[in-house]
Order: C-alpha cells, then structure tokens, then sequence
C-alpha cells in the first residue's frame, strides 16, 4: 500500500520496467489506439479493479465505474461511455460487475442519511422495492444484503437495454451482449449471473423504441 504520494511513482518505474522486461513493444503497441472487446461498469470499490480480477491487460477492457456499479439514465458520464464505447469502439460484450458486501448496496438497504450520495443510493432502494417480496423473505442481513448485490446487477443490466444506444446497435444488426456478474471479494471469484441479453426480446414493450428516428419539426 502506498505510504505517500511519491510512492506510485516508485512503483509505476517498477511496472514500467516489469512490462518492458515482458514484452519490449508493449508501450509502442499501445500507443497506436485501442479496440477493446469489452465496456466494464463496475464498483469504484478500490478492491474490485477490472483488469486485476479478469487477468486483462491494457487495451483489453474500456471501463467505468461508479459507486455500487449503478446505469442510471441521467448520468452523462455513463452515458457518454457507453455511447463511445458501443459506437466508435464497437465493444461485444457489456458487463455490469457488482461485488459481494457493495458497501453502497448495504447503505442503500438502510434508513440511515449519508448526505449527498443518498440521491444515487435512491435507485438501489428502487431495486429492493422491486424485489422486496424476495428480499424481506431472507432474514439473515448479509444473505440479503448478497442478494441485493445480486439483483441490483440484474437491474442495471436490464437498465443498460433500455437506452436507445444498446437498442439501435441491436436495431443494426450488431453484435452486443449485455452480461450481469458478481465478484466475491473474500475468495476472488467472479460468478456470472446468468442474466445475459443479446436482443430486446426480453424488453418490456413500454420500454422499446422504434428504431427509426422521426425528424420532430
Ligand atoms: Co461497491
């Protein structure tokens, strides 16, 4: 763990060299762009880093991470990620990555104010009160607080179908799968939810839109 700010300097050297010893052009290849298979929207959880648990390198994943993984549809931010990342960089694969004891997931299931991030936290709470029948059912805290976690993937990704941006990469044909995981923190494995989705099938119909856009005058 660092100890002072200078510190990631002396390990970033150590990376540095620790890469060149590997691979002489790694840094040059790099340097020429990325094309990403993947967007990650994960926890901003300094234990959960992307790349680390997936065994990725750079270049391997575009990534954006918020506190308790959230898609939440007036985020310019998440917005703007997932538009560059479908649109330009062409990524196959969209994951939503929770993690078991989301500390935002645990506020979230309390009364207690935060402040500010209470306003974020609201949606987790929309998820509860989606899935409240499944989750007040399970008396043991941290079995529903990993069931919350859980859920709140499962309704981030159904989140992410319903932009206009993953349903008009589907409306042209592409190839895109959206895909809900949970990390453990406290053994290091990654559980896919089973909750993948390759087209609007699944989609309400309040929630699909007509693929052709209509000039409003
Ligand atoms: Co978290």
């Amino acid at each position: 763990m660092p100890k002072s700010y200078s510190d990631i300097f002396e390990g970033n050297k150590k990376w540095v060299q620790g890469k060149l010893n590997q691979d002489p052009d790694f840094f040059n290849r790099l340097s020429k762009g990325q094309k990403p298979p993947i967007l990650w929207i994960g926890c901003s959880d300094s234990r959960v880093p992307a790349n680390e648990i997936t065994g990725t390198d750079p270049g391997d994943v575009f990534v954006h991470r918020n506190i308790a993984n959230m898609v939440i549809h007036t985020d310019m931010s998440m917005l703007s990620v997932l538009d560059y990342a479908v649109n330009v960089l062409e990524v196959r694969h969209v994951i939503v990555c929770g993690h078991y004891g989301c500390g935002g997931v645990l506020a979230a299931m309390g009364q207690k104010q935060f402040g500010l991030i209470d306003n974020w936290l609201r949606h987790i709470k929309d998820v509860y009160r989606i899935h409240h029948e499944e989750l007040d059912a399970i008396k043991d805290e941290t079995t529903r607080g990993n069931r919350l976690v859980e859920l709140n993937v499962q309704e981030q990704v159904f989140d992410l179908t319903k932009t206009s941006i993953i349903q008009n990469a589907w409306d042209n044909g592409k190839f895109l799968q959206v895909h809900g995981i949970v990390y453990d923190i406290a053994n290091g494995i990654l559980k896919d939810l089973d909750v993948t989705v390759g087209d609007n099938s699944e989609l309400e119909g309040v929630y699909k839109l007509n693929g052709k856009r209509k000039v409003i005058a």
